[in-house]
C-alpha cells in the first residue's frame, strides 16, 4: 500500500522542515519504459537542504540512494528496489559570467533539459541547440555524456556541482575530471552513485554556429531554402528530425537509443566492411572503426517496426534502435526481447552490443 511519511528536518534541534516520504511506490511511474516492481521509498528534492536531509534520512536507515531526474534511461527490475529513490527537482538558472563572446550559465540539476535549451536558444545563445528534445533532465546530461546531431554535451560543459554521498559535502568538478567519452562519465563508471549532480555550467557562445553540421541537418536547411545557420534554424531542424525519427516518451513508452553504437578493432571493422558493402561505418582517428547499431539489429532480423508477440515488446517504427514497450507485462518481458536482440547480432557479426539504460 502507498503510504505517505513526514520527515522532520532539524538543525541544532530545531525543527526546519518537514520531508514527505513516500513508501511503495509502483516504479512503473518513474521511468519512460513503464516497468518495474514496487520501491520501497521515494522523496523529491527541490533544494540543497532537502538533498542533504534526503541523504541523511537514508544513511540513519541504512538504505541505498539511487537519483534520478525524470527516468528517461532508467528500467526498474521486477523484483523492485529496496532503498531510497530521490527525485531530483533542483531548480535554478543563473548567468554567471558574461564576455564579448561567451556567456556561462549555470543551471539546476533538476530542470527540464528542453526547456532550458529552448530558452538559451531564445536568447540567441548557441552551444546545445543539436541536443533539443533529448528527453530527461539537466543533471542528468553529464551523467552518460549526452550527445546528438553532432554536438555533446562535454564540448560546452565548464563545470559540474555534485554532493558527495560518501563525505558528506558539495564538490565542483572541472569537465576534464569527468573522463567524458561517448556516452560515458565518472558519473557511470568509477563513481557511479556516490555522487547527486546539482547544478551544471555551461559555456554558451553568442556566435553563431558555423558549418559543416549534421548531414540531416544539412538537408533540413538545403530542404527549407535556409541560408542562415543560427541556433534557432538549428533547433528547428533537430526537432523535425527527431520528431520524425523518434517517439516521443510522454506517448510511447521507450528509453531513447537501447544500445550505443558499437566501436570495433580494424580488423573486425574491415571484415565487416568487405562482407557487408553498404554497411555505415565511421573510421576513428585511432584506426577503430564505429558502427551503427540500428543497421546492424536490422540485418540481425529485426526491422524498424518489429513486433513480438512473445514478449510485448516492439521496435519504433522510424528507428531500430529504440525499444518500445506496447503491452509488456513485466522487465523480464523487456529482458527477453533485448536479448534475442543480443544473440542475433552476436551470432551475425561477433559484436556484444552495449546497453545504454541502466536497469537497476
Ligand atoms: N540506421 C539504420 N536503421 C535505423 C536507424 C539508423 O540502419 O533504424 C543507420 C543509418 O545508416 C544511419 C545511421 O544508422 O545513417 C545513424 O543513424 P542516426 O543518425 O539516426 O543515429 P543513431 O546512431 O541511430 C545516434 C544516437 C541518438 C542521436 C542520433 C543523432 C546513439 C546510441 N544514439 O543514433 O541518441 O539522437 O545519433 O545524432 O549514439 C539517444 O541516445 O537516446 C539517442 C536518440
Amino acid at each position: 500500500m502507498l503510504t505517505l511519511y513526514f520527515y522532520l528536518c532539524k538543525r541544532k534541534r530545531v525543527i526546519i522542515a518537514i520531508m514527505y516520504i513516500l513508501e511503495n511506490v509502483p516504479l512503473s511511474g518513474l521511468s519512460t519504459m513503464r516497468l518495474g516492481g514496487i520501491g520501497k521509498f521515494q522523496c523529491i528534492i527541490e533544494n540543497k537542504d532537502e538533498l542533504k536531509d534526503a541523504v541523511n534520512w537514508a544513511r540513519e536507515k541504512q538504505l541505498s540512494i539511487k537519483v534520478i531526474g525524470d527516468g528517461s534511461n532508467v528500467i526498474w527490475s521486477d523484483s523492485g528496489y529496496d532503498g531510497l529513490i530521490i527525485v531530483n527537482r533542483l531548480p535554478g538558472f543563473e548567468i554567471t559570467e558574461n564576455d564579448d563572446d561567451n556567456v556561462y550559465v549555470t543551471i539546476g540539476a533538476g530542470e527540464n533539459w528542453d526547456y532550458i535549451v529552448e530558452k538559451t536558444v531564445d536568447m540567441g545563445l548557441s552551444g546545445i541547440e543539436q541536443l533539443s528534445l533529448i528527453p530527461g533532465t539537466v543533471g542528468a546530461t553529464p551523467v552518460q555524456n549526452v550527445g546528438a546531431y553532432g554536438r555533446e554535451i562535454s564540448d560546452v560543459l565548464m563545470t559540474v556541482e555534485a554532493y558527495d554521498i560518501n563525505n558528506l559535502e558539495f564538490i565542483t568538478f572541472m569537465s576534464s575530471d569527468l573522463e567524458l567519452g561517448y556516452r560515458t562519465s565518472i558519473f557511470k563508471t568509477k563513481d557511479k552513485d556516490r555522487y547527486i549532480i546539482s547544478s551544471i555550467t555551461l559555456r554558451l557562445s553568442r556566435i553563431n554556429p558555423m558549418p559543416p553540421f549534421y548531414s540531416a541537418i544539412e538537408s533540413y536547411f538545403k530542404d527549407n531554402d535556409l541560408v542562415e545557420y543560427n541556433a534557432d534554424n538549428i533547433r528547428k531542424a533537430v526537432i523535425e528530425i527527431r520528431n520524425s525519427k523518434l517517439p516521443n516518451p510522454k506517448i510511447t513508452a521507450n528509453n531513447g537509443s537501447f544500445f550505443q553504437n558499437p566501436i570495433v578493432d580494424q580488423e573486425l571493422g574491415n571484415t565487416l566492411v568487405k562482407r557487408f558493402g553498404n554497411i555505415p561505418h565511421w573510421r576513428l582517428e585511432n584506426g577503430e572503426v564505429k558502427l551503427s547499431a540500428a543497421w546492424l539489429i536490422e540485418k540481425a532480423g529485426f526491422p524498424k517496426g518489429y513486433k513480438d508477440p512473445e514478449t510485448g515488446m516492439s521496435l519504433w517504427k522510424n528507428q531500430a534502435l529504440v525499444l518500445v514497450n506496447e503491452n509488456a507485462k513485466s522487465t523480464q518481458d523487456l529482458i527477453d526481447f533485448r536479448n534475442k536482440i543480443l544473440i542475433s547480432v552476436k551470432e551475425l557479426t561477433g559484436i556484444n552490443l552495449k546497453q545504454e539504460p541502466e536497469i537497476i
